[in-house]
């Protein structure tokens, strides 16, 4: 009877049918490397953000008289509360963690080359939508730091000419950060922005399906058909729905089927993430300080600004180039510069060839200078704006878009490496 009902329902919705084509018989390229862990991932915790976001929501108050003392009744009297809230706040900080680590990836394997450049254009959609995601969120304990730091961020949009301030005045729903701001933040928080980032990670992962996955060597797969399709090193397109059958004649002979080969391999990659999220949530909840700031254990207060704002960890790059430049408006479109010229990258690297193996040494160097500025800003972006810090921020915020304009110009005419014939 089980059987009868599962093709009653697999004829009418082919589920079985598209789970085998996108996750079991997937055909991946056998060379991925523990970098590859990163997407999965990335789909592990978004998951967890997900679920224990539901949970926390069930305690929660949002509004700006109870926010505050319902996160409090969650760590103190919810049973389990405290792991839940672990949980979600790590939770963000392990997202960008994986999430940068996935990009830098994809830069160092040239994934965003042709045809990826969709691929990448949703994963750069899916870093704005994370962002704003995380800044709400930030929010709603409604601690000092939260609110200071939400009068810093919405001040930027202050600094544009002309709309500015309508545009502040719209963003916050009132004059000043209020219970209003809070409510609209909490929404767009709990709902709308999850539900942008799942239909997002759906292309994504679709995107990358149509064309297939890069993999170290940056070089196509090969396919070993019946013969009856043409194939040549420069055919990109990756129709796997005609080619991959397991254990007939038509195969990818560099590819392996998704299950079971990666499904095991990412757990190990699952394992190792898990030890060590669970180390911090355990013994480190608070990143010392850099999760879960200090400030924002006390209420937040309008009339008492903290001595020192600084926004979490990983929106630090951005917020030193933003600081860098002296006039607020230029350092808001540097900022926004910043993250245009990521999303660019398809189009701003000419070269032929992918993989940074089989790229030029000036490449390579180009690439550790671009770790290097954006680590370098990150800090500094937590420390105050001395002098000195301003002038270092500068500097890297030169080398850091210096990445991009280099690899414009040297891209083109790049004396690479000879590239394999068969993946690695
Ligand atoms: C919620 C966030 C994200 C999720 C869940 C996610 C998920 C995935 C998954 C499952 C894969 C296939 C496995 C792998 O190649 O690792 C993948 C590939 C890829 N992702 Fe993401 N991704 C996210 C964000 C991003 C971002 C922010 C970018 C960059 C802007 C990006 C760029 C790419 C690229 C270029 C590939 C193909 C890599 C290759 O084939 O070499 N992703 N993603």
């Amino acid at each position: 009877m089980f059987k009868n009902l599962m093709s009653w329902i697999e004829y009418r919705l082919p589920f079985m049918d598209k789970m085998n084509l996108h996750v079991m018989q997937y055909p991946a390229p056998k060379n991925f490397n523990f970098w590859y862990f990163f997407g999965s991932l990335a789909i592990l915790v978004l998951v967890n953000q997900i679920l224990t976001g539901i949970w926390l929501t069930m305690n929660y108050v949002p509004s700006a008289e109870g926010a505050f003392a319902s996160i409090e009744y969650i760590m103190r009297d919810v049973e389990y509360g405290w792991l839940l809230r672990y949980m979600h706040s790590t939770g963000a900080s392990a997202f960008f963690v994986v999430v940068y680590l996935h990009m830098l990836r994809g830069m160092m394997y040239g994934s965003y080359q042709k045809p990826r450049e969709l691929l990448w254009i949703f994963g750069m959609l899916i870093f704005l939508v994370l962002m704003a995601e995380a800044f709400m969120g930030y929010l709603l304990p409604w601690g000092q730091m939260s609110f200071w730091g939400a009068q810093v961020i919405i001040g930027i949009f202050g600094t544009i000419p002309f709309i500015g301030e309508d545009l502040t005045l719209w963003i916050r729903g009132d004059y000043v950060i209020s219970g209003a701001t809070l409510n609209r933040f909490f929404a767009l928080h709990v709902i709308a922005l999850p539900l942008v980032l799942v239909i997002l990670v759906f292309l994504h992962i679709m995107a990358l399906h149509e064309v297939g996955s890069n993999n170290p060597d940056g070089i196509e797969i090969k396919r070993d058909n019946d013969g009856s399709v043409e194939q040549t090193d420069a055919d990109t397109k990756f129709t796997f729905h005609q080619y991959f059958t397991r254990g007939g004649k038509k195969v990818i002979v560099d590819a392996i089927p998704f299950h079971p080969y990666y499904t095991v391999k990412d757990l190990v990659g699952v394992a190792g993430f898990l030890l060590v999220f669970a180390w911090v949530i355990f013994f480190f909840p608070e990143g010392g300080g850099f999760f879960l700031e200090p400030p924002n254990f006390e209420a937040a207060n309008p009339l008492k600004t903290p001595e020192h704002i600084a926004p979490v960890w990983y929106f630090t790059p951005f917020y030193a180039i933003l600081r860098a430049i002296p006039h607020p408006f230029m350092g808001a479109v540097a900022m926004f510069a910043a993250i245009l010229a990521l999303a660019l990258l398809p189009w701003l690297d000419r070269g032929k060839v992918r993989s940074v193996r089989y790229r030029s040494g000036l490449h390579k160097v180009n690439l550790v200078n671009f770790c290097i500025s954006f680590v370098a800003l990150g800090i500094l972006g937590v420390l105050p704006a001395t002098p000195t810090y301003t002038l270092l921020s500068q500097l890297f915020s030169f080398t850091y878009f210096g990445f991009f304009v280099l690899l414009f110009f040297y891209s083109k005419n790049e004396a690479t490496k000879p590239l394999p014939v068969r993946v690695t």
